[in-house]
């Protein structure tokens, strides 16, 4: 049968499936475990050459299963249709597939225990294009401890596993509804995602360098802990510190 853009679909959705099946039975993070309702894979399209890589999934995505559907979904969301494109376009997933308890920060050691789920949806997914919502998700796979202030706005070309990947820094949904004034940087960055998709995916290394996030991301974490906030910064972050966004 010849592989078309349809089989290859269909097959990569088979194969995310079956890795969200193994990802639901995860416990390697005994207080994840403990805390959560159901693992919260990630959902979209599986052959989407836009990815989303957020912090956590908060008390609504714990509850729904599906990553943003509270109020930094809805933002995200809007976003998405301000540039013209929907939510069944593109993939979304989280950096932690667990909710963590009280919606704090994720410890280093999670998301290093996590890492692999999410190189390998960005392996089968092979997304054109990564955009990184807030500071987990760029330390983790920029495997850098910069701050998301520092680095939003400005692609670049990163190895992550056996693959390159053009990804794109973004303050996170619940920092720009937390600081009005964050929205509207929010809004200029996500108005150079269609033109970011143009260049389509960058050239990748023949057998690749294995990287993965976890290796040196997990320790870029390691070097302060502070994030933004998932649905608990949206509703009780009391200053700018609590999320971690400068
Ligand atoms: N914040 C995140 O980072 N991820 C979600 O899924 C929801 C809120």
């Amino acid at each position: 049968m010849p592989v078309t853009p349809q089989t290859r679909a269909v097959a990569r959705q088979a194969e995310l499936e079956e890795l969200a099946r193994e990802a639901a039975r995860c416990e390697l993070c005994p207080q994840l475990v403990e805390s959560r309702s159901q693992v919260v894979f990630g959902s979209g399209n599986a052959a989407a050459e836009l990815m989303f890589v957020g912090e956590a999934p908060g008390a609504s995505e714990d509850r729904e299963g599906v990553p943003f559907v509270g109020a930094s979904g809805k933002l995200l969301d809007t976003l998405l249709d301000e540039i013209g494109m929907v939510r069944e376009e593109v993939f979304i997933a989280n950096v932690l597939k667990c909710r963590p308890p009280e919606n704090r920060d994720p410890r280093p050691e999670e998301v290093g225990n996590c890492s692999s789920w999410l190189e390998s949806q960005l392996e089968l997914v092979s997304p054109a294009l990564v955009v990184t919502l807030g500071n987990f998700a760029t330390r983790l796979l920029r495997g850098d401890s910069a701050p998301i202030g520092k680095v939003r706005g400005r692609p670049e070309v990163v190895p992550v596993g056996r693959r390159s990947v053009r990804l794109y820094p973004v303050f996170h949904p619940a920092a720009a509804l937390y600081r009005r004034p964050n929205l509207e940087v929010l809004r200029e960055d996500f108005a150079r995602i269609p033109g970011l998709l143009e260049l389509g995916a960058p050239e990748q290394p023949a057998g690749g360098p294995r990287i993965a996030p976890g290796d040196s991301g997990a320790a870029a974490l390691a070097s302060d802990g502070e994030g933004e906030a998932g649905e608990a910064g949206e509703a009780g972050a009391e200053g700018e510190d609590q999320l971690g966004l400068f």
